[in-house]
């Protein structure tokens, strides 16, 4: 059901690859929520994903681009507003891949070259699209920037590897950006924290199942799905939200402040008794 929260909004969303991703339920629902919309993927994740498939369903434009060219962003932006009509009002970074995850380099033998990658197109390219958006006057006054992160940016998680580096710098740079696209143009920068989900690039950390079930079973309201983050998401670009700039905002269903639940406790305690022998001792814990 509409509710008309973006009646009238124009966006550009970067990131959808297949229907599984975060993106590409942003999409859906900012376009059913009134908002007329681009999308811009590698050239590659467009030839090769249902990119196109979306973009017909949506009556949107695909604007490919690697997100860690400037050049290529430059076109994003200047493309987008010829194509909407005018200064954008919203803006989903919804990009991550790191080249050591999928290499399975440990955190302690990392390859720098990957390491710089992993940066790149996980967060600096943040930066690259908020300075080129910035430069080229393309973000409406009160426009919504988010991008997408993950709460390994804080607390360490087994096998998020270099991709915690990357998300910690790239919510700093929501903040030190925000500062300044705030104070001079309005223009506000979040970062929403997600629980882990079953997409092409969440299901690249190590454990993924076991971490969802640990993380649902950890969170009051249990994991959120990317329905729900894309609710989360457009909430954040409506004008219902003017005032919210330079937060870290999670959507994770109450994991971030747990410490420990009945629920995971108990599956805990089970996993012991997995492990017991025929006269009951624990083996292994
Ligand atoms: N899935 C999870 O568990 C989870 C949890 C928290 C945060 N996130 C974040 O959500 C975002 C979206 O990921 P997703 O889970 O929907 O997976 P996904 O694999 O569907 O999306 C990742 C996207 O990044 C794009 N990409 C990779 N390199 C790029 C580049 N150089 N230029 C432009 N685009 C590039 C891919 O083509 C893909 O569309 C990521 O930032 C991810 O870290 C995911």
């Amino acid at each position: 059901m509409s509710h008309d929260l973006l009646k009238g909004k124009k966006g550009i969303i970067f990131g959808a690859l297949n229907d599984m991703s975060i993106a590409w339920k942003v999409a859906e629902k900012a376009v059913e929520e009134g908002a007329t919309i681009t999308l811009s993927n590698t050239p590659i994740a467009v030839r090769m994903g249902q990119v196109d498939e979306l973009a017909k369903k949506l009556n949107a434009q695909v604007i490919p681009a690697d997100a860690t060219s400037v050049e290529d962003l430059q076109n994003v932006f200047s493309k987008s507003v010829e194509i909407l009509g005018g200064p954008v009002d919203f803006v989903l970074h919804s990009i991550g891949m790191s080249p050591n995850v999928r290499k399975k380099r440990t955190y302690d033998d990392l390859d720098y070259n990957m390491l710089e990658k992993t940066l790149d197109i996980s967060a600096i390219s943040f930066h690259k699209m908020l300075q080129v958006a910035k430069k080229q006057d393309a973000i409406a006054e009160y426009g919504s920037v988010v991008a997408l992160t993950y709460v390994a940016a804080q607390r360490t998680f087994f096998g998020y590897n270099d991709m915690a580096d990357a998300k910690s710098l790239l919510e700093s740079i929501a903040r030190s950006f925000g500062y300044i696209y705030g104070r001079e143009k309005n223009v506000r920068i979040n970062t929403i924290s997600q629980s882990p989900t079953p997409t092409t690039a969440g299901n690249g950390v190590k454990g993924m199942e076991h971490l969802m079930d640990f993380a649902n079973k950890m969170s009051p309201l249990g994991n959120a799905d990317a329905e729900e983050c894309a609710n989360y998401c457009v909430m954040m670009f409506s004008d219902f939200t003017r005032k919210v700039t330079m937060q870290n905002l999670y959507h994770d269903g109450g994991f971030s402040s747990m410490g420990m639940s009945l629920r995971a406790m108990n599956q805990y305690s089970k996993g012991f008794e997995e492990y017991t022998d025929e006269n009951g001792h624990i083996i292994y814990g």
